[in-house]
């Protein structure tokens, strides 16, 4: 992290899991954990499922705990059945949400295009976004990660102006290591989110790419942050498994702030 020039964000994705009440319950154990510490030097958010958001919402309000969705629909409303559109985040008290998970990439059909449609409309909606990248392990194996990740980026960030980076959070998360306990080392990460913020800066300028704010993703846990988040260009997490544990999220986050 390099907390001079960004913020630190550390990101829960609780993905398909809670209940509105067992929502209520997670967001009240961490705040439970958060408290007396002092949080300031990081953003925290909590990305939840869509029946949750109302629920969480008012469970987070007054704590340093923002909301997040998942997902969005690029268009304002009409026959999309079963989407969801910026604006009705937004109506919602939704701060932020997650573009281009490879969840969605691998099983929903999500490409880069539809990223990009995704990501301009959650921008004028006035939301902001973590925007997922990361290659896949066969990808990694062939040597082109940079390239994957390049390409990712640039596409999802098509049209997206200078003044709306401010609002633009990248994860990087490799796709081998989501969900499956294999991190990537520290260098690792902090190689390919300096080849990200490398991206940033020649879209854009050096500033751009010294302001945003890159996290990692992909098995980040209370034992390995430390060591990730001590890395340059990391700047924070976007966690699965661990944000559902409201002492191991707790723990990450005290090593962010
Ligand atoms: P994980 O998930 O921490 O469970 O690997 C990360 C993510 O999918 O964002």
């Amino acid at each position: 992290m390099n907390k001079e020039f960004r913020k630190a964000i550390i990101a829960g994705n609780w993905k398909m899991n809670k209940t509105p009440a067992e929502a209520v319950e997670l967001i009240n154990a961490i705040k439970a954990e958060l408290e007396g510490k002092d949080t300031s030097g990081c953003g925290i958010i909590a990305c939840v499922p869509y029946v949750d958001i109302d629920a969480a919402v008012k469970a987070a309000a007054g704590s340093p705990i923002e909301i997040g969705a998942e997902n969005c629909h690029w268009e304002k409303s009409g026959a999309y059945t079963g989407e969801i559109s910026a604006d009705m985040l937004v109506a919602c008290g939704v701060n932020y949400v997650i573009i281009g998970h490879s969840e969605r990439r691998q099983y929903f059909g999500e490409t880069d295009v539809t990223v990009n449609k995704r990501v301009l409309a959650a921008l004028e909606a006035g939301l902001k976004v973590i925007l997922c990248v990361g290659e896949l392990l066969e990808e990694r194996e062939q040597g082109i990660t940079a390239e994957i990740v390049s390409m990712q980026t640039k596409i999802a960030l098509m049209g997206v102006t200078a003044e709306q980076m401010k609002n633009i959070i990248i994860a990087y998360e490799p796709v081998w290591a989501i969900g499956t306990g294999k991190t990537a080392t520290a260098d690792q990460a902090d190689e390919v989110c300096g080849i990200i913020r490398n991206v940033v800066a020649g879209l854009y300028c050096d500033c751009v790419a010294k302001a945003t704010t890159i996290q990692y993703g992909g098995s980040m846990n209370a034992k390995n942050c430390e060591e990730l988040l001590g890395k340059e260009n990391v700047d924070g997490g976007l966690i699965g498994g661990a944000s559902l544990k409201a002492p191991d999220f707790a723990t990450i986050i005290n090593a962010a702030c």
